[in-house]
């Protein structure tokens, strides 16, 4: 075919996909997409010993799911075990694993699947803050915020990722940050750790969707501060605009994403429109906006979760 015509052939064909997936997307944000039937699946959960990921755990648990439970802290995580089989489900297989450790993963991943099965939908929770002035940071806590908050998803994609392929069937959840957006004071390690995770979660998304495994979802959270724990004593100037938001209300919105197979989910949804206006506001202009907003002192009075004796 000549060159011309060739490519008047493929611009029509990019102009009626670009119509069908605009018009889709807009039908469905009156209309939600039917949510996806999960009873049945293998559903792993890191970091499911409190907050969000326990939550998560607890939902999956009513729709039917079969649970692997995934964390450092053995006590958190039989207490979410028991509320699982009260939740409904009898299926609930807890396992002590280290994310921060490389080895680790591959052991427990590996008993998983002989003990379990292959995972299906991968939700990666765990995470750690430091909370510190970047210069007062230990070395330590800098590896451990990777290893924990980024470098641990590279390893379960790598353990799990194989058996999701051969069937063409799972969804990757990556459990982001705000601070995986917009780089904030007091957060160096964990921004940086939270970016990361988020550019590794959109490569493997693109990946896929490039070499046609369209039965592979992905879904990446954004939250702005949750009431769990983990950042205890931080504030926010503006309630409104962003509001430290309710464990309950975040967890009802990664179910709805995850079952509506949603790609992107930032909370609240005034971040949207920040990240927008990153895109194009000059820095002078921004940091005006930072200023209001009172960003640079969101972490003043970080305490963190206080450990018990
Ligand atoms: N709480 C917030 O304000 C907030 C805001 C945005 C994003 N997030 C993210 O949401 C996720 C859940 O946070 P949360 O608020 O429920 O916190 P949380 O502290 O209640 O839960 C984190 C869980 O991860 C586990 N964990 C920590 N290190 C681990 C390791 N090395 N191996 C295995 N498990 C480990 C902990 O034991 C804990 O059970 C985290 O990734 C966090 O970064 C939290």
């Amino acid at each position: 075919m000549p060159s011309k015509m060739k490519a008047g052939k493929d611009l029509l064909i990019f102009a009626g996909k670009f119509m069908y997936s605009f018009w889709d997307t807009l039908f469905h944000y009156i209309v939600p997409r039917p949510k996806k039937n999960v009873a049945g699946e293998i559903v792993l959960i890191t970091g499911s010993g409190s907050g969000i990921g326990r939550l998560l755990a607890l939902r999956f648990a009513h729709l039917g799911a079969i649970l692997v439970l995934w964390d450092i802290n053995p006590e958190g995580n039989q207490e979410t075990c028991e509320l699982a089989k009260k939740a409904g489900t009898s299926r609930v297989y807890t396992y002590t694993c280290n994310c921060s450790d490389r080895e680790d993963i591959y052991r427990v991943a590996a008993q998983v699947k002989k003990e379990v099965g292959d995972v299906t939908i991968l939700i990666n929770n765990a995470g750690v803050v430091t909370g510190k002035q970047f210069l007062e940071i230990p070395d330590e806590c800098v590896e451990k915020s990777f290893d924990v908050n980024s470098k641990a998803h590279i390893w379960t994609y790598k353990a799990f990722l194989p058996a999701m392929i051969t069937n063409n069937h799972g969804h990757l959840v990556c459990i982001s940050s705000s601070a995986g957006l917009i780089g904030v004071s007091k957060l160096s390690d964990y921004c940086a750790s939270k970016f990361a995770a988020i550019g590794f979660a959109e490569s493997i998304f693109s990946e896929l969707y490039a070499q046609g495994y369209t039965g592979i979802k992905s879904t990446i959270v954004c939250p702005f501060f949750i009431k769990t724990g983990m950042f205890e004593g931080c504030t926010t100037e503006n309630p409104l605009l962003l509001p430290i938001l309710e464990p309950d209300y975040v967890v009802n919105k990664i179910m709805n994403a995850i079952l509506e197979e949603q790609v992107y989910l930032f909370m609240p949804r005034f971040l949207y429109f920040v990240l927008f206006l990153k895109s194009f506001l000059p820095t002078k202009v921004a940091l005006v906006l930072c200023e209001y907003l009172k960003i640079f002192e969101v972490m003043n009075c970080f305490t963190g979760r206080v450990k018990k004796d």
